[in-house]
């Protein structure tokens, strides 16, 4: 059987789900919605769909799951829309630009018992799967996380109350792979510097830093910035006693034992993970298989954690993450 697919958004991040999905025997994809008709014909047709104007007519199209690719701030309806349908989402992170928000559809997703799935590709690649791997039984003592990169191509990306800032929209894959390999946090820290970068509208901190303290004791640290005309470097360096590694889409160095320590490198694979990621989620679909590792209860959590740095930097307060209500901006 052949998974009938609709796809809400139509932008770069839905484009690169629907190309790894035109490429499985298995998906057919029906349709493609945008709120721009241009944007909803333009990837309809480079992936052999039909381009449509509103949510409820793709659906009427006859469906098996939706894939929701919007920015922050459209989350909401959509995925009401899916959920009234009852029907298999897979969502793009983050998973709104508010912890209420995401809550809210999270309550739905649990009473609907719809399979959902978020894109934290992060979880599929063979470096992080290497290095849980190795940190499986470890008490993980350190982890440091960093976001350094350029202002994204955007207009909403530069406004927060559009994108949810950079820690929310950009650094939420760091953030989920703290909690993959230290477990949940008790508080942060965090700080902004108020020098919003060069762009239209921009009220964003050029610079975000945090402190994490988790609850099995370990300590952490997260820093970002869109100061660069790159991305330099996004990911989490962990250290376990006796052993360091640092991780992310770029892949895996890790280094262990005594003065000097023996090192490991594991190449990064974004397309495989995303490939990896989008199949689990396929599989899950057509009852074939169990390795969706992000379903939306999984991403709420790394959400709060997002939504606590950044409200912690708003208002200079430390947060626990699971009173985060809402960001106060
Ligand atoms: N996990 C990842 O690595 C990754 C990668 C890329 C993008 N993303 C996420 O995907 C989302 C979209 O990013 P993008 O780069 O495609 O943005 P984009 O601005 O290029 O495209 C978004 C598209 O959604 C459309 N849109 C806006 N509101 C809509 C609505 N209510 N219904 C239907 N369409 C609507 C816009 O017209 C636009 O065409 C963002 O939240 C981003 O964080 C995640």
């Amino acid at each position: 059987m052949d998974a009938r697919v609709g796809v809400v958004g139509a932008g770069d991040g839905a484009r690169r789900h629907a190309e790894v999905l035109a490429g499985f025997s298995d998906v057919r994809l029906v349709g493609v919605v945008d709120v721009s008709p241009a944007a909803a014909e333009s990837l309809a047709e480079d992936v052999g769909a039909r381009p449509y104007t509103s949510v409820p007519e793709l659906l009427d199209a006859g469906l098996d799951a939706v894939y929701v690719c919007v920015p922050p701030f459209a989350h909401g309806e959509p995925e009401d829309t899916v959920l009234d349908a009852e029907l298999p989402m897979f969502v793009s992170t983050p998973l709104a630009t508010t912890v209420e928000e995401a809550e809210r559809i999270a309550e739905r997703v649990g009473s609907t018992g719809v399979t959902t799935a978020v894109g934290h590709h992060w979880r599929y690649l063979a470096a992080v799967e290497q290095a849980r791997k190795v940190l499986d039984g470890r008490r993980v003592r350190f982890v440091g996380g960093a976001w350094l990169d350029r202002v994204p191509p955007l207009r909403w990306w530069p406004v927060q109350s559009r994108s949810g800032g950079p820690v929310v929209q950009q650094a939420t894959h760091v953030l989920d792979l703290a909690r993959l390999f230290a477990g949940e946090v008790l508080q942060v820290a965090a700080a902004g510097d108020g020098l919003p970068p060069d762009a239209p509208d921009a009220d964003v901190d050029g610079v975000t830093v945090a402190t994490l303290r988790f609850r099995n004791g370990a300590m952490g640290t997260l820093g970002t910035t869109s100061a660069l005309a790159w991305r330099q470097r996004a990911g989490l360096e962990v250290v376990a006693d006796g052993l360091w590694l640092a991780v992310g889409e770029d892949g895996l160095v890790m280094r262990e034992g005594g003065d000097p320590p023996t090192e490991t490198v594991v190449p990064g694979d974004a397309a495989a993970a995303r490939t990896a990621m989008n199949r689990a989620f396929i599989d899950a679909v057509l009852g074939n298989g169990h390795d969706v590792r992000s379903p939306y209860a999984e991403a709420l959590r790394t959400h709060r954690l997002a939504c606590a740095v950044a409200e912690s930097a708003a208002t200079a307060r430390p947060v626990r993450p699971e009173r985060v209500e809402h960001l106060r901006r």
